[in-house]
């Protein structure tokens, strides 16, 4: 159980993501977690590489549909996240046990998007991989202002749209499948830590009976 988080936020993040499709939380981390992030971002930097489209091998980089640089995280490499790790786990906890998601796994990556740029309206899942279930964005923007852009646009199935900012320490989840999105034009480099909660694919299930 996440000891910086009542059971009852959960529970209210959990009604208004099941209702909504999607939850925003401000300071979702502490101080000392966000710290923690921003020296590893900073002391990773050099190896970023460019994030392209489609899953693994289908790993095509097309920079006028994505513009970010990512860097994939490993829990057993990267144990000076171990706190967020442990955040993670109690998030998956928490989703599996109050609304049977029946979450088996993760995946994320720290992403940098230099000034300029942006990454088109899309759904997190793949074509030939559909595991993604929930989105998990935290973002790591100190002093974040208006005119910065980098905005989160979320879409709705009404054709509206809603602008979330990308201000340090907020979370935003949302159905992986169900929620189109798009990051905006950045005026200036934009951090944060991405990732999601997989479902394990059917047919890897049946591989391993
Ligand atoms: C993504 C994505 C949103 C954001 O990486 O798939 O949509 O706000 N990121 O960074
Ligand atoms: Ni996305």
């Amino acid at each position: 159980m996440e000891k910086c988080h009542r059971l009852e936020d959960w529970l209210s993040w959990m009604d208004e993501l099941s209702s909504n499709d999607y939850v925003i939380v401000d300071n979702f981390i502490d101080g000392h977690k966000l710290n923690v992030i921003q020296s590893f971002f900073k002391s990773h930097l050099d190896a970023f590489t460019k994030a392209g489209i489609g899953a693994l091998n289908d790993n095509i980089i097309r920079r006028d549909i994505r513009g970010d640089f990512t860097y994939w995280l490993d829990r057993k490499r990267d144990v000076q996240l171990n706190e967020i790790w442990s955040l993670i786990d109690d998030t998956i906890y928490i989703y599996n046990r109050y609304c049977y998601l029946g979450l088996t796994g993760y995946e994320f990556h720290l992403a940098h998007y230099p000034k300029g740029g942006h990454y088109e309206k899309h759904l997190d899942q793949f074509k030939k991989r559909n595991n993604r279930t929930i989105s998990v964005v935290i973002y790591l923007n100190k002093n974040w202002q208006q005119g910065d852009g980098g905005e989160l646009e979320i879409f709705f199935k009404d054709g509206t749209s809603f602008l979330v900012e990308p201000i340090e320490a907020r979370c935003v989840m949302f159905k992986s499948a169900d929620v189109p999105h798009a990051v905006l034009e950045s005026n200036k480099p934009r951090y944060s830590l991405t990732g999601w909660l997989l479902q394990q694919p059917a047919e890897l299930g049946q591989l391993l009976g």
